[in-house]
């Protein structure tokens, strides 16, 4: 049987030592690349950091396998076995302009099921993290279960870009959805978009185009504390390949999925 602990813990000194070579990083100054378009930024941090999580499952683990945003991990095809998803920084434009509100974030699934989610906000030091049927915690203090939420008092997590024209979804779609929110707010980090979903400090996060990555883990923690994860079309979300997400607790899912969304069918 897979010791899930001892990746556990593991996995938690690993983010760890990466997130004070990060930290130190902040007085040197960064390479900065971009990758499929202008504002789609990676750092040499970025890559040292998931060179750095490989180095040391590879040593620890040698049968997991590891699907990393940068590409230096495993030509990962199929969830069989222990898979280690891993995002080293997921917010990376605020991590160069504003030197904050990123994280590091890491899902470990076993056989297509999500096993370990674990969420680091480095600048804030706040680990959210859950072991599958163990419940999830924000450092040492476990979260309550998703409250359940009407859209009119609700805060929603979306970007602007879906509310003017885009290539992903006629921009008309979720205007009454921003209407009739409580208000909207974008941080720039999907993980951490998540785990502020899981903690109720918005209750709704939609977004068109997220690669696995940027959700393995917050689904983990989200699924564990009761909240719904889709994609945009109340389907499943696709653990290989990504998609369109919506991740909100039941009510709230409920409600926007039947009267904004059309079921799925738009
Ligand atoms: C990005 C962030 C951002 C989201 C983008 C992601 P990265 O991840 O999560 O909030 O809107 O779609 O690509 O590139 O900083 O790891
Ligand atoms: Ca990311
Ligand atoms: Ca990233």
């Amino acid at each position: 049987m897979t010791d899930l602990k001892k990746i556990d813990t593991y996995a938690k000194k690993w983010i760890k030592e990466a997130s004070d070579r990060i930290k130190d990083s902040f007085s040197k100054e960064l390479t900065i690349q971009t990758k499929s378009h202008a504002n789609d930024l990676v750092t040499d941090i970025d890559q040292a950091t998931e060179r750095f999580f490989i180095e040391k499952i590879n040593s620890v683990f040698p049968d997991h396998r590891i699907l990393g945003e940068e590409g230096f991990g495993d030509d990962v095809q199929s969830l069989e076995g222990v898979v280690w998803i891993i995002d080293p920084i997921d917010g990376t434009m605020n991590f160069v302009h504003q030197q904050r509100n990123f994280a590091i974030s890491i899902g470990i699934f076993e056989d297509g099921v999500g096993k370990i989610g674990l969420i680091y906000d480095v600048v804030h030091d706040e680990l959210y993290h859950a072991i599958s049927g163990e419940g999830a915690y924000l450092n040492d203090l476990k979260i309550p279960q998703m409250r359940k939420t009407k859209l009119s008092e609700s805060i929603l997590g979306l970007n602007a870009t879906w509310v003017t024209e885009n290539r992903r979804i006629d921009s008309s779609l979720l205007a009454p959805l921003v209407k009739k929110s409580r208000g909207t707010r974008s941080y720039g980090s999907a993980a951490l978009e998540i785990v502020y979903v899981a903690t109720g400090r918005i209750d709704a996060y939609l977004t068109l185009r997220l690669a696995p990555w940027d959700f393995a883990a917050g689904l983990i923690i989200i699924e564990e504390l009761g909240g719904r994860a889709t994609n945009l079309r109340g389907e499943k979300l696709n653990m290989l390949e990504g998609g369109s997400v919506f991740f909100a607790n039941e009510e709230l899912h409920d409600e926007i999925l039947k009267d904004y969304l059309h079921n799925g069918k738009w």
